[in-house]
């Protein structure tokens, strides 16, 4: 669920709703507004199941009051189903209170019973919804929003991002932060309180980052932080980098087909700055200490979604590069498998929106067990860096497409600067290698541009395969992340069933799935790679033909070998093996896009996805 509000504005309600439009990306089965100005007795509100163009078409049927303050919200279902009445904003103190909520209340039932025994009735299943009543409840012993929101966030268990406006107070907005996201924008006689700064970076670049456990009050000219005692605390003053233009679509049919095609600028601007005049590699961010860095002696990756498949590539460069060993693991799988963790482990968290609850909770124990952690993060003011001891940014700019593409790419490059870097310092490589893998990889974004250019042909294919209800992918080696990456993309984009496997695997299973006709994507390594990979993919695209699979492969510019094996091949330039996961994504991102589209489906916001799941 996520939330934006503002403060008094010549115009909160249009300030909330476009502020939704910008986060609907990160949830979107229902959503909400309420509004309060001087002179009205309660809180006037509209709230609508399904997408945010519900609740605009509500709003501009049955026209809401003039108001100083507004909150809004868009919501991903976790408890009570997808229904106007689950929606948020929910109602409190005769309807005079409006509360919205972003998180889970893990205690809510045993609240819900202790205010039914004071005579509290409820109109939802909604955890929010006691949170709104408890809010009431406190609101009427303290006489004072604050003060009522700090003890009502005292008793609260779970997480939760909470923002309420009371009739009494029209000129306010209240925020409770818990262990979910919440950014103050900083204007000119308006304030404003969002999920992310997206919410309010067309009105102000001006930006507070909240920590865990603050209380913020903003009116028009004013914003005060607190903690949940109630002491006033300050806020981090910061100022965002990107325009408000860069969260539109520019021109494209979608977002997604935006951020495929930003991708080469995603790769380079992620290299931008990271060499000194001489060609060595510096991350000067990274605020842990180069000695302790040196004597680490295991790296474990955490990550969900295309975030971990980046990891996975991570581990064969970093292995290959470092000699360290590295694993790869879901961050909710680590985080409670009692993983053997200490002061010489490093762990890598990646994240695109640094918020993911599964991510940042893996984060907390790797640290409570000692280890040192760095994160890969690409969005600024986030929870994830701000708990790591370390974080390199990815610069990919604002993804709001559900699905990742950028951000992957981005990640990537990251891991493999990590990579350098770390053979650099602990002498594994030369300096002059370390200069020219990356002088390899700074050359990678013209590459990915060549391959967007080389698109037509893969939509083409894309579009003739809508009966499909089932497409394989294989790869090898660095190979095999992208087999896996393209798999997601298609079950993410195209609802159709898809899964990537190891190639060297096929025969010890999944080959038994092969029958006449079957589509397999196949990720071939570079014919001029060392260990026989090459060869060895080779033959198993002709087991899997001789058993009358239709091939879509992805090879090499020049591979004449695997040509006279693909039923259909998309091309990309030569690379550095280990950098080929940049190139070979990308038609399997095109391809799914493609296909979804041409099944009308919605590439943007596919069903019951969410871009930034802030619950466990
Ligand atoms: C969600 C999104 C995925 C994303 C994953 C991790 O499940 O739908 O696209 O890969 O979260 O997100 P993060 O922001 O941590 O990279």
């Amino acid at each position: 669920d996520d939330a934006a509000a503002s403060g008094a504005s010549a115009r909160p309600l249009e300030v909330a709703l476009g502020g939704l439009k910008r986060l609907e990306y990160r949830g979107y089965d229902s959503a909400g507004v309420a509004l309060v100005g001087p002179g009205s007795p309660t809180a006037a509100f509209a709230k609508k199941a399904g997408k945010l163009e519900n609740l605009v078409a509500a709003v501009a049927e049955q026209p809401l009051p003039d108001a100083t303050a507004a909150v809004g919200h868009t919501r991903w279902a976790t408890h009570g189903g997808p229904t106007d009445v689950n929606a948020h904003p929910h109602l409190a103190d005769e309807g005079r209170l409006a509360v919205i909520h972003n998180g889970i209340i893990e205690n809510f039932s045993e609240l819900r019973g202790s205010l039914e025994r004071d005579g509290v009735s409820f109109l939802s299943d909604t955890d929010t919804e006691v949170a709104a009543q408890l809010l009431a409840r406190e609101y009427r012993t303290a006489g004072d929003l604050t003060a009522a929101m700090a003890a009502t966030a005292r008793q609260l268990e779970g997480t939760f991002t909470l923002l309420a406006v009371h009739a009494d107070a029209p000129e306010t907005v209240v925020g409770a932060r818990h262990d979910s996201p919440l950014v103050v924008g900083l204007g000119e006689g308006e304030n404003f309180l969002g999920s992310d700064v997206a919410a309010f970076v067309a009105h102000t670049k001006e930006a507070l980052e909240l920590a865990q456990d603050q209380i913020v009050t903003i009116t028009p000219t004013s914003v005060e932080v607190s903690d949940f005692a109630g002491n006033p605390a300050e806020g981090k003053r910061f100022t965002v980098d990107w325009d408000a233009a860069a969260a539109e679509k520019g021109g494209f049919d979608s977002f997604m087909d935006k951020e495929i095609h930003d991708q080469p600028h995603a790769v380079a601007d992620t290299l931008l700055g990271r060499t000194d005049s001489s060609g060595r590699i510096i991350l000067d961010n990274l605020r842990i200490d180069e000695s302790v860095l040196r004597s680490v002696d295991k790296i474990i990756v955490i990550a969900c979604g295309t975030a971990a498949y980046a990891g996975h590539v991570a581990k064969y460069a970093i292995e290959h590069w470092c000699r360290i060993p590295v694993e790869v693991e879901l961050a909710h799988e680590f985080r409670y498998r009692d993983p053997i963790v200490d002061e010489r482990t490093l762990v890598v968290a990646i994240s695109q929106s640094g918020e993911t609850m599964d991510t940042l909770m893996a984060v907390r124990h790797a640290r409570e067990q000692g280890a040192k952690v760095l994160a890969i993060v690409n969005t600024n003011g986030s929870t994830i860096p701000r708990e790591s001891d370390a974080v390199l940014y990815t610069h990919a700019g604002p993804e709001i497409a559900v699905a990742s593409t950028k951000a992957f790419l981005a990640q990537i490059t990251a891991a493999y600067i990590l990579g350098l870097y770390l053979a650099q310092l602990r002498g594994n490589k030369f300096p002059d290698e370390v200069a020219q893998l990356f002088d390899e990889l700074r050359d990678m974004s013209r590459k990915v541009q060549t391959v967007i250019e080389r698109g037509e042909y893969v939509r083409a294919t894309a579009r003739s395969m809508q009966a499909a209800d089932k497409v394989l992918f294989l790869g090898r080696h660095v190979g095999y992340p992208v087999a896996m990456e393209g798999a997601l993309k298609l079950k993410e984009l195209a609802y159709i069933h898809a899964e990537g496997f190891a190639a060297g695997e096929l025969k010890h299973g999944p080959i038994a799935l092969i029958d006449e006709g079957q589509p397999v994507f196949v990720v071939v390594p570079s014919p001029r790679g060392r260990d026989q990979l090459h060869s060895k993919v080779v033959s198993n695209i002709q087991e899997i033909r001789a058993r009358g699979a239709r091939t879509l492969v992805i090879a090499e510019d020049g591979d004449d070998v695997v040509r006279q094996y693909a039923d259909e091949i998309f091309w990309i330039p030569q690379a550095p093996s280990l950098l080929q996961p940049l190139l070979a994504v990308v038609p399997l991102q095109i391809f799914a896009m493609a296909l979804a589209g041409a099944k009308g489906l919605d590439v943007d916001q596919p069903r019951n996805l969410a871009k930034s799941v802030t619950v466990e």
